[in-house]
């Protein structure tokens, strides 16, 4: 292979056009460039192609013929969920590598069938889960690892900061829909935290139930609220809090053990915070005198070394790792767990907050989501590609 990966883009939206107009044409990543677009809207190839504005890029309505192509070493997969895993398997059949943006799929049985044929082949495969790549979080899922909170007993994430307005759910006929997208804020802006939240804690989760409300705050038919308690083992226990619908909203994650706590509120000052006790709770509590003690506690913001290059470093390392010269940040087998999690945090609110264990029965859940895709409304839109996507991040 030369030392530049070809890469081919699928699915020119807003998210495609992002990596490959501000990203891989751009230059900030070396050794990459896109050689093939696919998008199966007309328009939005021609939007792309001049924007992209360089002849020797060919463009393909149909993903298979851009896979056929030879003319892409990798893809970046960016069309809705439901085509991820799709897309993914019929690549990795070819043996091209692929970076599968977030979710990995809309149900872990179709995610399932993406990871087992990424074992087939001698070829990469990793998630966009770029905001694995802040400082801040990989602190967290250090201090965690050395211990340093002791044995964890509860994590609580209020992610409420994804404010999003009608403008925003009239942009995609698939937007917010059971049978296009598959779900609403889990879906679509909650993999991010529930990744981080089970790659940080790092322990598998027993049960969960949720409170979903459907078009609380929006013209919708899925979720734009959601509150979980997350029961993971070895007693830890979790809550989960998102909304698309307030506003200032919330980005705080705090997670606390025996040995102290750790807070990142990204809203605030986005640093984060250790408080430390000066020995282990639950020991002092067996045999302390004291009814009511306070113990010391050491309170520190820990030192980060400041970087937050989110999807760049994703596509850079992923580029790296194609030429052999890094390993993979990311495996991408490991976007199965968020979606389990999701799917079984559908169900629980389906089921009006019914205890939903796991292993999730996925076979129930692809029927339950089969029925709510049957009662689904179809929604007229011109599918636009919105202006500064950089807003819509949120608070990494
Ligand atoms: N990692 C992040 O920070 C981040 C941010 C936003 C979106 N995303 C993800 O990116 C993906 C795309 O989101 P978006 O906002 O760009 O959506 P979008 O609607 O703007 O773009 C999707 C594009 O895919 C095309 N498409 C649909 N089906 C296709 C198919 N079968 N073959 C080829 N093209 C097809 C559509 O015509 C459209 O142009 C989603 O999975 C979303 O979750 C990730």
């Amino acid at each position: 292979m030369s030392k530049v990966v070809r890469y081919g883009l699928i699915g020119a939206g807003n998210q495609g056009t992002y990596y490959t107009k501000d990203i891989i044409n751009n230059g900030v990543v070396k050794n990459a460039k896109i050689t093939a677009v696919c998008d199966n809207n007309p328009a939005k190839l021609k939007r792309i192609s001049e924007i992209l504005n360089n002849d020797e890029i060919k463009y393909f309505e149909n993903y298979i013929d851009l896979l056929d192509s030879n003319l892409v070493d990798a893809i970046l997969i960016e069309t809705p969920h439901y085509f991820h895993p799709e897309i993914a398997i019929e690549a990795l059949k070819r043996n091209i590598h692929v970076l599968c943006d977030k979710p990995a799929g809309v149900t872990s049985l179709e995610v399932r069938k993406m990871n087992e044929e990424s074992l087939k082949h001698n070829c990469l495969f990793t998630m966009m889960f770029n905001q694995r790549t802040n400082s801040l979080y990989k602190k967290a899922k250090e201090l965690v690892e050395e211990g340093k909170l002791g044995k964890l007993q509860r994590v609580t994430w209020i992610i409420t900061d994804w404010f999003r307005t009608e403008k925003y759910y009239k942009s995609g006929d698939w937007r917010a829909t059971w049978d296009k997208e598959g779900g609403g804020v889990l879906i679509n802006q909650c993999p991010h935290q529930l990744d981080l939240l089970l790659w940080i804690v790092n322990k598998n989760v027993k049960s969960v139930r949720s409170f979903n409300e459907y078009g609380k705050f929006h013209n919708i038919e899925v979720e734009d609220e959601s509150t979980s308690i997350i029961e993971f083992e070895d007693g830890v226990t979790g809550v989960f809090v998102t909304s698309t619908g307030e506003f200032p909203g919330t980005n705080r994650l705090e997670i606390s053990g025996t040995k102290g706590k750790i807070l990142i509120d990204s809203n605030l000052d986005s640093k984060i915070y250790l408080f430390e006790n000066e020995q282990d709770s639950l020991e002092y509590s067996k045999v302390t005198d004291e009814a009511f003690p306070k113990l010391k506690i050491n309170k520190q913001i820990v030192e980060t070394d400041g970087t937050n290059p989110q999807h760049k470093e994703i596509i850079r390392n992923f580029t790296e790792a194609i030429l052999g010269n890094e390993k993979l940040y990311v495996d991408g087998k490991e976007g199965i767990k968020q979606v389990e999690l999701m799917n079984a945090m559908e169900l629980s609110g389906w089921k009006g907050g019914e205890k939903v264990t796991l292993p999730l029965n996925e076979v129930y859940y692809t029927k339950q989501l089969i029925l709510h895709r049957l009662s689904s409304k179809d929604k007229k839109s011109n599918n636009e590609v919105l202006d500064d996507l950089s807003k819509s991040f949120g608070t990494y």
